[in-house]
């Protein structure tokens, strides 16, 4: 079976499993972010492996797909992701998005939990992202696919969430993040590398599930939540605190995905 027969099959079943509900955009959560999954009206919630869509097995990352309206627009919200590094092939990781766009959706809006690379930030910083690189050593697409990423990054939806910022006196950065394989975190000369690079953040999701949204015509909006910051000689990363750092700004994130959704352009 082709990715794009899967992704047909699944939409198939999990549009009936959510119907009536008829979901303009995918949302992802991040890291310890699930909570933003309550907030949606008139859910109806589904397991992926209900519609053949692979479960991850990370702490704070239980996963569940919920359907229903989020500040008025029908979202399909995704809590909890797989990642690369649990071992999964790449269509594996993207087989949500890829199903989202099969049903109709034609927005991703993607959150994860990110490290800052800079001197200036601070853990619990929101960072919507500009760019990505992928540094992952994988891609999601197979074939003579040249998809243009050159605003893989939809400007407008930049644009409007820094708006929504303003308005909801919510302090949002701007920046590239770097996409990387995992589990491990990062060692002083990869961070050294990474900033040389000119990222940003570094995070262990997102970029192959952007790659296959852009591939699928989807329009991308994403944000980093930092939940710790490298700094030369700094203190270890721990899982843990990345998920309470989570947690916290978890209100902040959350009312900039219902800003966007409720101003989502044509
Ligand atoms: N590195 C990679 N992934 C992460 C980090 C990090 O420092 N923090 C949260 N996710």
């Amino acid at each position: 079976m082709s990715a794009q027969e899967r992704a047909v099959r699944v939409a198939a079943d999990l549009g009936a499993r959510i119907a009536p509900r008829q979901p303009v955009a995918l949302v992802t959560l991040g890291s310890g972010l699930g909570p933003v999954a309550d907030e949606v009206e008139d859910a109806v919630e589904v397991r992926p492996t209900d519609v053949g869509l692979p479960e991850s097995t990370v702490p704070g990352h239980a996963g569940r797909l919920v359907a229903g309206t989020l500040a008025g627009q029908p979202v399909l919200v995704q809590r909890g992701r797989v990642h690369r590094y649990e071992g999964v092939p790449a269509d594996d990781v993207v087989a949500t998005v890829r199903a989202a766009a099969a049903l109709g959706c034609r927005f991703f809006l993607v959150t994860n939990a990110a490290g800052g690379l800079r001197d200036a930030q601070s853990p619990g910083e929101l960072m919507a992202l500009s760019d990505h690189l992928n540094l992952t050593g994988d891609t999601p697409l197979v074939g003579p696919q040249f998809v243009d990423l050159g605003d893989a990054y939809d400007p407008t939806l930049r644009e409007r969430a820094h708006a929504v910022a303003e308005r909801a006196d919510v302090p949002l950065g701007e920046g590239v993040y770097a996409g990387v394989r995992g589990p491990a975190y990062e060692t002083p000369a990869e961070v050294a590398m990474l900033r040389g690079m000119g990222a940003d953040a570094v995070g262990m999701s997102t970029v192959l599930e952007v790659i296959a949204a852009r591939a699928a015509g989807l329009r991308v909006w994403g944000c980093s939540l930092l939940t710790n910051v490298h700094r030369p000689g700094g203190t270890p990363v721990d899982h843990e605190e990345v998920l309470a750092a989570a947690q916290d700004a978890g209100p902040r994130l959350a009312a900039l995905l219902r800003g966007l959704l409720a101003d989502l352009p044509r």
